[in-house]
């Protein structure tokens, strides 16, 4: 086959490739939870669509951030993303403020979203309960800054854990709203949310989601742990009285234990059971630390290598905002033209 041939075969496997974008906030280190929930699943549907991953710094400043720590943890949060294996010659990676379209498309689809809507969202209910002395509208807005983030990329999946299934909903309202008034502009989303995995649970607190903003560093593992401090932190997960290594309701503990450990080996909920017969919680908090620790190390370590090159890090996020701008400055044109804003040549 001719080289221009083989580029138009190539062309048109691209262009049914479908897309997917997703976010994570740099409002702290990432955890475990963020790498399960999160991350894993972008690498695993990376060669299968058209991806764009994007580091929300915008959303982040809906909770007082110390400038410093932002900058930091938006760098770090782009270099797990790499270190974590997501190639930014694969996919768009890029940080959410360098790409001003997410904002105007914000303030649009902000005139489509119900005032009842955003008051229903449980994420604004608990955070506003626990940021009382600065509820802020962004705060109230923030569900509409996620769809402009999805919907400017004509987005048809969005990888996220549970916590945001409320959020990827709204998006899809907004999106079914604005098609309904304009004809066909967004493509509406779906989410991807697999059983395993979708809610990693506090190893202090087991009813409670795992977060990067939890005060009690036991509750949380970081990416960037290190392996002493995995295995610690695994061998004081809280359990229950109980000795048997089986997933059953009201083990929380346990069952967290085992979402994580089948999400690092691959092993279903039964082969673990059989696994840990006849050995005692204490076995398996060691096996799940070590599997962890291990399974982490290597990403440590070439993040570790992409924090000495900032240099390297602002050149992926120079061209991931210029592949992402001229994608969302499509969508963005379009929707000003189906509003009737006037459009200067
Ligand atoms: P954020 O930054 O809180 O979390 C990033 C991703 O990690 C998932 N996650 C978890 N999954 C399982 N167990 C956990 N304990 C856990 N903690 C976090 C989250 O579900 C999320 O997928 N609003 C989003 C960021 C965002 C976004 C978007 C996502 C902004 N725009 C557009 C998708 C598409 C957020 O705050 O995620």
């Amino acid at each position: 086959m001719s080289e221009d041939k083989i580029n138009a075969t190539e062309n048109i496997k691209n262009e049914k490739k479908k897309r997917i974008f997703s976010g994570i906030q740099p409002s702290g280190t990432l955890t475990l939870g963020n790498y399960i929930g999160a991350i894993r699943n972008f690498l695993l549907l990376s060669g299968e669509y058209d991806c764009l991953y994007c580091v929300v710094d915008e959303h982040a400043i809906t909770v007082r951030q110390v400038p410093a720590e932002l900058r930091r943890h938006t760098y770090e949060t782009l270099a797990i993303y790499i270190a974590c294996g997501l190639s930014p010659e694969e996919n768009i990676l890029f940080i959410q403020s360098h790409v001003h379209q997410h904002a105007e498309l914000s303030w649009i689809l902000g005139c489509y979203a119900m005032f009842g809507e955003l008051s229903r969202m449980t994420q604004f209910k608990d955070k506003s309960a626990n940021n009382s002395e600065n509820i802020n509208a962004g705060l109230f807005t923030y569900p509409v800054l996620m769809a402009a983030d999805i919907l400017l990329y004509q987005a048809d999946l969005v990888p996220v854990g549970i916590d945001q299934k409320q959020h990827l909903e709204l998006a899809r309202t907004i999106a079914e709203r604005f098609n309904g008034i304009y004809g066909d502009t967004f493509v509406v989303p779906d989410g991807y949310i697999p059983e395993v995995g979708m809610k990693i649970m506090s190893l202090a607190e087991p009813t409670k989601k795992m977060s990067k903003s939890d005060t009690n560093v036991n509750g949380y593992v970081a990416i960037l742990d290190e392996p002493d401090t995995i295995i610690r932190k695994f061998r004081r997960a809280v359990t229950d009285s109980d000795s048997t290594v089986r997933y059953a309701e009201g083990k929380d503990g346990i069952n967290n234990l085992m979402s994580i450990y089948s999400s690092f080996t691959g092993k279903s909920y039964n082969e673990i059971e059989s696994e840990f017969e006849g050995k005692g919680y204490g076995d398996f908090k060691t096996a799940v630390g070590e599997t962890v620790s291990d399974g982490l190390k290597p990403i440590r370590t070439e993040f570790n290598r992409l924090m000495t090159d900032k240099s390297y890090l602002e050149s992926v996020m120079k061209q991931g905002a210029e592949q992402a701008g001229r994608l969302a400055e499509r969508t963005l044109k379009k929707v000003q033209k189906k509003l009737g804003f006037v459009l200067l040549k």
